[in-house]
């Protein structure tokens, strides 16, 4: 039997992260894009937060020119705040995907999924116009039936789940709390079929992590930026890639 082939999506943002630490031109996030496309990534995610701290605008129009030439042709995964001034850069920018997901100017990364419950109000008119512009858009929630359900009453036709809590009580050796967490990991992504929605996951995730989620058999597409980058330091980027996409095969191929 051959192993389901999982998407891995790769995150770039921190290779603009290191560029911007000097406000120079190098590391440029584009060329580390096209660069783990062809170390097997199958397509690129990018995060405009407000105060642009790694990816810029310019950074996501060149993302999507290089990697939408007939030649690579690859999808753009445009991570989000649900605001007017994102959702015109969106559709001027025409992605093929959109993620919505909260953002706190303070935080150091995305923490906890998008209120999906508190916030249904806000977000349908954001999900609508993506919808209707042919914008496949994802909601990035905590793994809860109940964000589940509210992101299936916003019409979304895919949620990513929150793998962050889960990462990091692995990365900190609490492995009742990370077993736990796990666990909530797989009921959500049974209840993302249940309920007819894609199931992507992401946030923290390394080889050992990836490989493990990906034997869940509801999993379509893991996004995977900040390991990558720091794998690069010591086997550089396409190597990292190789790597992550080997152990993602082996989590499907086990599942
Ligand atoms: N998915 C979403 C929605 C994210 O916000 C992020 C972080 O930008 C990621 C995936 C990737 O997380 P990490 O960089 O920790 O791999």
């Amino acid at each position: 039997m051959t192993a389901r082939r999982i998407r891995l999506g790769v995150n770039v943002d921190h290779v603009a992260t290191i560029r911007n630490a000097r406000g120079g031109l190098s590391p440029d996030p584009v060329r580390a894009a096209l660069l783990a496309i062809e170390a097997g990534a199958d397509g690129i995610t990018a995060h405009l937060r407000e105060d642009r701290r790694h990816i810029r605008d310019a950074d996501m129009a060149r993302l999507k020119a290089e990697i939408s030439k007939p030649e690579i042709s690859k999808p753009l995964n445009f991570e989000m705040a649900a605001t007017e001034q994102m959702l015109d850069i969106a559709l001027q920018t025409k992605p093929h995907a959109v993620c919505l997901v909260p953002e706190r100017r303070t935080e150091r990364t995305t923490e906890g999924g998008l209120d999906v419950i508190g916030g249904h109000d806000h977000l349908v008119p954001f999900v609508d116009e993506l919808n209707r512009a042919g914008i496949r858009v994802s909601l990035f929630i905590e793994p809860s039936a109940e964000a589940i359900d509210a992101a299936a009453s916003i019409k979304a036709p895919v949620v990513e789940l929150h793998t962050g809590a889960w990462c990091h009580a692995v990365e900190v050796g609490e492995l009742e709390a990370a077993e736990r967490e796990f666990a909530r990991i797989v009921a959500a992504a049974a209840h993302t079929t249940e309920r007819g929605l894609e199931c992507h996951a992401g946030h923290g995730l390394d080889y050992a992590t990836a490989r493990r989620i990906a034997a869940l058999p509801q999993i379509v597409e893991l996004n995977i930026g900040h390991f990558l980058v720091g794998e690069a330091v010591f086997i550089g980027l396409a190597e990292s890639i190789r790597a992550m996409r080997r152990a993602i095969d082996e989590g499907a191929g086990a599942a």
